[in-house]
């Protein structure tokens, strides 16, 4: 099992997830975190933090986001280590619960 960010991360990007996860697992695009599933221990510890609710249990990824598994595989190997909570994006606010934002998702 692994925790999965989903869609509601993009354009958002809060950041406060990275803050609490004790092996730093978390990898930062320009518009999106990915979780690596090989790194995360479960712990559970940031879902609650994400103030755009984007953090789930693989197995209880929302319908129709389960792309989000293997995007979050592929895009932590590819971007870099983010440990230290930053600015949100700056329309995070406006973005926040928009559906369809995989279309903006910046690889
Ligand atoms: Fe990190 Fe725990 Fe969240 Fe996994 S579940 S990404 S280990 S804080
Ligand atoms: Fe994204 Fe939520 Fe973290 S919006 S950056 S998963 S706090």
């Amino acid at each position: 099992m692994t925790f999965v960010v989903t869609e509601n991360c993009i354009l958002c990007k809060y950041t406060d997830c990275v803050e609490v996860c004790p092996v730093d697992c978390f990898y930062e695009g320009p518009n999106f975190l990915a979780i690596d599933p090989d790194e995360c221990i479960d712990c559970a510890l940031c879902v609650p933090e994400c103030p755009a609710n984007a953090i789930y249990a693989d197995d209880e990824v929302p319908k129709g986001q389960e792309v989000f598994i293997k995007l979050n595989e592929e895009l932590a190997q590819k971007w870099p280590n983010i440990t230290e909570k930053k600015e949100p994006l700056p329309d995070a606010e406006k973005w926040d619960g928009v559906e369809g934002k995989i279309q903006y998702l910046k690889q």
